[in-house]
């Protein structure tokens, strides 16, 4: 299943030039007229989350995978600064794959679940960074496709009450479209922030570009090839601390 992914997946994202690094081609772009600006609450948020990446040690993550902290271009220590800086509490991953990202944002203490989907079950990928025992009341994977409005139906109330939400899943130029319209359909619970991955490859340009919420391009603290914060329905009352 995984092989199958991923081989229609890098179909669909044409190789960069070099030789020597994964690469894709990207797309640069001026703003727009009809672009609002980020908000000076989002820009001061971003801040204070980079701040806290910094501060990152993500201990567990570090113990699994040597070299899963490299910055700038991995973003294992964005994503708990994010976590962090919003004291997120309810957290939903789209996108599994061996852990990386669920390990980095449960390493935040503030988390007290994170509900992870995929379509490949984590015990199944012989690269995994999960142990059994990292599964229980904080940390749940669910085998189900969001982009499936009848799965979606039936996930909603997760969904509407996460706090983060954080997408990395197949960037095949539907999935994420068809997912953040339907996501953005739904009131949140609380303030909630969305996390997008890869949103510099040619698939994600369209899609970042037609978010019609509060945003900002974090790629040079995360991903190499992007990593976009969305806020929707306000921000946290309490600063973290
Ligand atoms: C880039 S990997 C996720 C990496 C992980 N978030 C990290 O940073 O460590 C993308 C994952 O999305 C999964 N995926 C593909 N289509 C999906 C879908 N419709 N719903 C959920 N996961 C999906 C793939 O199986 C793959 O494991």
């Amino acid at each position: 299943m995984w092989r199958l992914w991923r081989g229609r997946n890098l179909q669909r994202r044409a190789p960069g030039p070099l030789a020597e690094v994964q690469n894709e081609w990207s797309v640069i772009a001026a703003p727009s007229a009809k672009d609002p600006s980020a908000s000076d609450e989002l820009v001061s948020f971003v801040l204070k989350a980079s701040q806290f990446a910094q501060e990152a040690e993500l201990a567990t993550l570090r113990e699994r995978q040597g070299n899963a902290n490299r910055r700038p271009g991995q973003h294992y220590r964005v994503l708990a600064g994010l976590a962090r800086a919003w004291d997120a509490h309810r957290i939903v991953e789209v996108g599994t794959f061996l852990g990386g990202s669920a390990l980095a944002l449960l390493d935040v203490p503030s988390v007290e679940r994170l509900v992870t989907y995929d379509l490949v079950p984590w015990n199944e990928l012989p690269k995994t960074m999960f142990r059994a025992d990292d599964f229980g009341s904080r940390l749940e994977q669910r085998i189900r496709d969001l982009g499936d409005p009848r799965v979606f139906a039936e996930e909603v109330d997760e969904l509407a009450q996460a706090d983060m939400i954080f997408v990395d899943a197949p960037k095949d130029g539907e999935f994420e479209a068809k997912f953040l319209a339907a996501l953005f359909a739904v009131e949140p619970k609380a303030p909630q922030l969305v996390v997008l991955d890869d949103i510099r490859v040619l698939t994600m340009i369209r899609v970042w570009r037609d978010i019609p919420h509060d945003k900002f391009d974090l790629t040079s603290f995360g991903n190499w090839s992007g990593t976009g914060v969305v806020t929707r329905n306000g921000f946290p009352a309490e600063p973290a601390p």
